[in-house]
């Protein structure tokens, strides 16, 4: 195992991914574990994260510096490197530049991190450097505005890095992070059956012979979690799955089948569209409706909870589908990265005291696809376009009435359908319908028509954070186009959204 430091930079969690796609376990720890509980966990390695502090301010995360003394070999990826530097005596101040972006270093020596790697693009990002490295260490590599871009001290065993070794953007990255597992002796032995069976040990140990409630959605994460619970405790797990009345067309009848086939032994399904859409009533502003479902689930969750308890007995934990994006965005994993933004999925029912159980609270998506894989899973359960929690009311825009999300519901079935008819709703990353709240003229049979302009929209994207639309064909949009007005009753005109996330977001609310 190699033992990751967190001292809160924005791509820790990418390091241990990074070790992980390497075949070795990495695990991510808080900056204030000691040398000695550290030891215990005997890791081949450890690395220390970067982290958005400057050593020298007086609050800045510190280490147990015991640890580097442990005889593990250790590297410093850019706060590492200076808190090396630091607790070794050397000298870190703010560089005569700062350095943002993309650069290249010249290597130079023999630093087994650089074995087969010369004059090599790296992605930098500082503000301090180091000015004099600790003593008996070697510079091997600079940049034109940072003379130590990386050094290393072999007696040691201890290397380090100004420049992100784990991003994209530094092409050989990944030969320096396999090069250090080399220095490491660290066994190649990480693979998703050994991720499932620790998954499956913790869970038992934790739950025990107790109770487990989770909300599933049919997307991704959920599904994946609770098949994994499922399979670990069978006859403990409680699934809800709420039909808020926003859901896509045959959703209720799709997720139902689906736990069915894989034979969920508590399987519920609860249809509460009157209370979401009464809750909805009169509501233009995006915001407040977000805010009307969150509250309306929570009291809905509550609600169900209670009628199970009562049937079967006291529910101690609450299962959730929680990846690592979800938590980064509410900067749970460290207390010193900074908050991006809350996401839906680490809201808690606040009366309830349920202890957690997330299983894929560590990984990304893609690996959640490859675990649900693993577990056997349909591709086709597996790859289906994100789907926003508060659903198609983020897509009907301004006040949601049942009329509207009928018309809605009824359009977006026949774009995806006619996606997949046409092999292409995997060549983009999500596709979506909206509703606008205006309606156009036009003319049908001999007659004036005045009905509902709806709007397309297709993206290409890595993450959803940025995104760009995706040029489906002249053709598959014009029969798209012509379905949706000649079956759906209530819609006039048929828009394609052309525009770039940012400035535009994905959904339209
Ligand atoms: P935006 O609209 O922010 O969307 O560009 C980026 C991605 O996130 C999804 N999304 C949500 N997912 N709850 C969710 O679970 C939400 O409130 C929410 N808002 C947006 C969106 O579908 C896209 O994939």
């Amino acid at each position: 195992m190699i033992a990751v430091i967190n001292f809160g930079g924005q791509y820790c969690h990418l390091i241990a991914r990074k070790i992980r796609e390497l075949g070795v376990k990495a695990e991510i720890f808080s900056n204030l574990i000691s040398a000695e509980e550290l030891n215990e966990l005997n890791p081949a390695g450890i690395i220390l994260s970067g982290g958005p502090a400057s050593v020298n301010e007086l609050n800045a995360p510190k280490m147990d510096a015991e640890i580097l003394k442990l005889g593990i070999p250790v590297l410093g990826i850019c706060y590492g490197l200076q808190l090396i530097t630091k607790e070794l005596g050397g000298l870190v101040k703010p560089g005569k530049t700062k350095e943002y972006g993309k650069n290249f270093i010249e290597v130079k020596g023999n630093d087994p991190l650089f074995e087969g790697l010369y004059n090599e693009q790296v992605w930098i990002s500082h503000f301090d450097a180091v000015k004099k490295p600790p003593k008996n260490f070697v510079v091997s590599s600079s940049t034109s505005g940072c003379p130590v871009a990386s050094m290393f001290s072999e007696e040691k065993n201890i290397f380090g890095l100004q420049f992100h070794p784990e991003v994209h953007h530094t092409p050989n990255g990944k030969k320096i992070l396999e090069n250090f597992l080399k220095i490491c002796k660290a066994k190649k032995d990480w693979k998703i059956s050994s991720v499932l069976n620790e998954m499956q040990k913790e869970i038992k140990v934790k739950v025990k012979d107790k109770k487990v409630i989770m909300g599933v959605s049919g997307g991704v994460d959920s599904l994946v979690a609770s098949v994994i619970i499922h399979k670990t405790i069978p006859n403990q797990l409680f699934c809800v799955f709420i039909d808020n009345g926003l859901m896509r067309k045959n959703e209720k009848e799709y997720i139902e089948k689906l736990y069915k086939k894989m034979k969920f032994k508590h399987f519920f399904s609860v249809n509460a569209e009157k209370e979401f859409l009464s809750a909805l009533k009169g509501v233009f502003d995006p915001e407040e409706k977000r805010k009307i479902i969150g509250h309306t689930f929570i009291k809905v969750f509550e609600d169900v909870a209670f009628d199970l308890q009562n049937e079967f007995g006291k529910i101690s934990f609450l299962g959730q589908g929680t990846i690592y994006p979800d938590r980064i965005e509410s900067a749970e994993p460290s207390e010193t990265a900074s908050k991006i933004k809350s996401h839906h999925n680490v809201t808690l029912p606040e009366k309830m005291h349920f202890d957690l159980v997330e299983p894929l609270r560590e990984f990304y998506k893609d690996e959640v696809r490859k675990i649900g894989q693993k577990l056997k899973i349909q591709k086709e359960f597996l790859n289906r376009h994100p789907f926003p929690g508060p659903g198609l009311s983020v897509r009907v825009l301004g006040e949601v009435t049942k009329e509207k999300l009928e018309i809605l519901r009824e359009v977006d079935f026949i774009f995806i359908d006619e996606l997949k008819k046409e092999k292409f709703y995997y060549k983009t990353w999500q596709a979506l319908a909206a509703l606008l709240p205006v309606k156009a003229v036009g003319v049908k049979g001999d007659e004036r028509d005045y009905s509902y302009i709806v709007a397309l929209r297709a993206v290409n994207s890595v993450d959803g954070m940025t995104a760009d639309w995706t040029r489906i064909p002249d053709d598959l949009l014009e029969k798209i186009s012509s379905r949706i007005l000649n079956e759906v009753n209530g819609v006039g005109r048929v828009l394609y959204d052309i525009s770039q996330k940012p400035p535009a977001t994905i959904e339209f609310e």
